[in-house]
């Protein structure tokens, strides 16, 4: 077996990617920061920065702040709001040839469905779609009801359903490890029909001064992120990938190839690499160089063959 016998192609539920190494939200900017030093072209999917109805001015500062072993943010969703999105933004994701996945989040219901309406009309009236599908990020600890939709099943699972029915494009949905059973939440995002589900958005955290009796972030709390959170996310993806046969993006510390492949036998058919772009920027293209080695030693011919292969001896 050799490189060139691999697929690297992958299938998640609707959507389809050219291969499973994609860019979490708010870690890639709107990719035009990141041309100087990633080939986007060559990249299976960007999901760019959150974008909400209206603009948002997000947290006061400080709004990150470095851990032992990850980052704590409060950004608190800033960005420039659906329109600006749209005209100024969509245009040049379009033209890249990369699955584009917009993240939306919404104040209530109504709000998610009027941006994942208005964006699938966006996406198709060039003639052409420019987005592959829509992540709905019910799972941001940074702002008030942030978390709402992604700690209540019930709600997921509406929310969920609503946003399926309101747009003809694949719909993820990205969970927060800031829950008692990410399997119900899985569950219920599974019942409303994603096309996949994301996990984790940041784990919930705070920092502290203690000369100053202060906390660090200007928000008080925030979201960790990075290599600390890497074993959380593999738990919950492992669980997930019990609890549902949808399929599963992985998120959560990936920073190297072999943090893929732990990813994909715990039950991920693709992964998002986040925090990393800040201290790497080149890490999604290393994965990418050494993606086929690695699945050739596992014995396998593509990424599908080796999704949750964990071997758990029962005790
Ligand atoms: C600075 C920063 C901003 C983020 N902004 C968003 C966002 O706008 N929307 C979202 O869904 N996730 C956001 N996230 C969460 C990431 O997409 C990702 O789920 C999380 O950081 C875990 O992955 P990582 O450890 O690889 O960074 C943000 C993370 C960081 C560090």
């Amino acid at each position: 077996m050799t490189r060139a016998d691999i697929d690297l192609q992958v299938q998640l539920g609707r959507l389809q990617l050219p291969n499973p190494i994609l860019v979490a939200s708010g870690t890639f900017g709107y990719a035009r920061e990141m041309e100087a030093f990633v080939d986007l072209k060559r990249l299976g999917g960007i999901i760019p920065k959150t974008i909400t109805k209206e603009p948002r001015k997000g947290n006061p500062p400080l709004r990150t702040v470095e851990t032992a072993a990850g980052l704590l943010n409060s950004i608190g969703l800033d960005n420039d709001g659906m329109e600006q999105f749209i005209v100024h933004i969509l245009p040049y994701l379009a033209e890249l040839g990369v699955p584009i996945l917009a993240s939306i989040a919404g104040r209530n219901q109504t709000e998610f469905v009027e941006l994942a309406e208005r964006l699938s009309h966006a996406s198709t009236t060039s003639g052409q779609a420019s987005l592959a599908g829509i992540e709905l990020n019910i799972s941001c600890p940074n702002v008030s009801h942030g978390v709402d939709f992604g700690t209540d099943p019930i709600q997921c699972e509406r929310l969920v359903a609503a946003c399926r029915a309101a747009s003809a494009l694949p719909i993820v949905a990205k969970l927060t490890p800031n829950v008692t059973s990410i399997c119900d939440m899985a569950r219920a995002a599974s019942a409303g029909g994603a096309d996949a589900i994301a996990l984790i958005n940041t784990c919930l955290g705070m920092a502290i001064d203690w000369r100053g009796r202060r906390p660090r972030l200007g928000n008080v709390l925030g979201g960790l992120s990075g290599p600390a959170i890497k074993p959380i996310a593999l738990r919950c993806v492992w669980q997930a990938a019990q609890a549902t046969k949808t399929a599963i993006i992985g998120i959560g510390g990936i920073a190297s190839v072999d943090d893929c492949m732990e990813f994909f036998v715990a039950g991920a058919s693709a992964v998002q690499l986040g925090t990393v772009n800040f201290y790497n920027p080149r890490a999604t293209m290393d994965v990418l160089d050494a993606l086929p080695d690695a699945l050739a030693e596992a014995g396998v011919l593509s990424v599908a063959d080796v999704v949750g292969t964990l071997q758990v001896i029962p005790s």
